[in-house]
């Protein structure tokens, strides 16, 4: 029977193949070194925790809650928008909050897109930016991933060859995965861009707290006249290592928001009311449990760049986001991401995402998650060090040459 016209439009996740190679080679007893899925392991702050915990014992708190959000968490949201960004937000218009990021985006864009729409998405990146569109019945055109001189020039083509001129553009910074951040002047460009050509402008904010450097990335909605044409996604799942909660917003121009929070009017009743109550405690306390996660982050990324490069695989230090953005030692890459990282598995039980997953141009790289301790990093690089010096044998031996790219 023919499949589903979706489904056909969703091809089997990449980072599946990966994840059964990783769960047989466990069930014969190896030892494998997770850096794959970007899944915080870190534990929610306990304060987060018991604030749930007291919530739920209330049980007007189990009946159906707000779609939109609870105006208490909606006001914390904008106070922290307010704090960190100096960006001033109507909680009743301006601001939805949504069941984690994910689902925010692909609903945005089945509330905006009509079929055949265009949408420009950066290749590579985080899957739910184009397939959100690819299921809501728009088309994609890639653009690329880094914030440089190339990209106003990527867009004009966009709408130079685009038919019909493309209804939005998606922007991630600091992006997964490859943990690029754009600068104010930067953000400035694309929305004189935007407003100049009518786009809609999707930020993909998910990694806002989680950066090394002394300048802390900033949101698209800090450019005057943003508010016009943009709204950016937020996420408790990093910055609270809340993953498993399922929490997140939407904030910016009031058509937009608005048109999600119809659309999520017929779809849900919100989150459970004690996780938003959680959530608004999390977000209205002091930052001492974002900077703590921050440190561990930072650490970890230090422990990686600084034991990989001695095992002999040189990585560039990510200034922001959970993940290292490698580039396939030069003897592997003719290999392909997808094969490179069996390859990882099978011989230095070490499992990564390959670059592939995240779009076609990703082939060359890997994604390294930060999501184990300092030891199991090193046990990693030793792992990988051993590999690495029998690179030859296991290029002329393991893979037929009729396997490589
Ligand atoms: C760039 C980006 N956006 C969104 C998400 C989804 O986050 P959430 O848990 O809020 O749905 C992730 C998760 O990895 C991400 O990396």
């Amino acid at each position: 029977m023919e499949e589903f016209h979706k489904v056909r439009r969703l091809p089997p996740y990449v980072f599946e193949q990966v994840n059964r190679l990783k769960a047989s080679a466990r069930a014969a007893g190896a030892d494998i070194v997770d850096l794959g899925m970007g899944n915080p392991d870190l534990p929610t702050p306990q304060s987060v925790v018991d604030k749930l915990c007291e919530a739920v014992q209330d049980p007007r708190t189990h009946r159906y809650s707000s779609s939109k959000g609870i105006p208490g968490l909606r006001r914390a949201q904008a106070a922290y928008y307010e704090r960190r960004f100096g960006v001033k937000l109507n909680p009743d218009t301006q601001i939805v909050a949504t069941l984690g990021s994910k689902e925010g985006f692909a609903n945005m864009a089945q509330a905006i897109t009509a079929p055949g729409d265009v949408v420009l998405c950066p290749d590579p990146t985080y899957p739910i930016h184009a397939f959100g569109f690819i299921m809501s019945g728009g088309v994609i055109r890639s653009i690329p991933a880094m914030p440089d001189d190339h990209f106003i020039p990527a867009l004009e083509r966009g709408i130079r060859h685009s038919i019909p001129k493309p209804l939005a553009l998606i922007l991630n910074y600091p992006s997964n995965p490859t943990a690029h951040v754009a600068s104010l002047d930067f953000y400035k460009d694309v929305v004189a861009f935007a407003r100049k050509n009518e786009i809609i402008i999707l930020s993909d904010l998910a990694y806002s707290e989680i950066y090394f450097d002394d300048a802390p990335p900033p949101s698209v909605l800090q450019i005057p006249g943003a508010i016009d044409v943009a709204v950016e996604f937020t996420s408790m799942s990093k910055t609270f290592s809340m993953p498993g909660w399922r929490m997140g917003f939407a904030v910016g121009n009031e058509r937009l928001i608005s048109a999600l929070t119809r659309v999520k009017s017929y779809l849900d009743y919100g989150a459970f009311t004690p996780i938003q109550v959680a959530a608004a405690a999390a977000l209205n306390g002091d930052g001492s449990d974002i900077a703590e996660v921050r440190a561990i982050y930072k650490h970890r990324r230090d422990v990686l760049v600084e034991s990989f490069g001695r095992a002999g695989w040189p990585i560039p230090a990510p200034a922001a986001t959970m993940f290292a953005w490698a580039p396939i030692p030069e003897k592997f890459r003719s290999l392909g991401s997808l094969e490179f990282s069996k390859l990882l598995i099978e011989h230095a039980d070490v499992a990564v995402a390959p670059g592939i997953g995240f779009g076609e141009h990703g082939d060359d790289y890997i994604r390294i998650a930060l999501v184990e301790n300092e030891h199991r990093i090193r046990q990693a690089a030793r792992n990988l060090k051993r590999f690495l010096s029998t690179a030859d044998e296991k290029l002329h031996n393991v893979i037929p040459l009729n396997a490589r790219r």
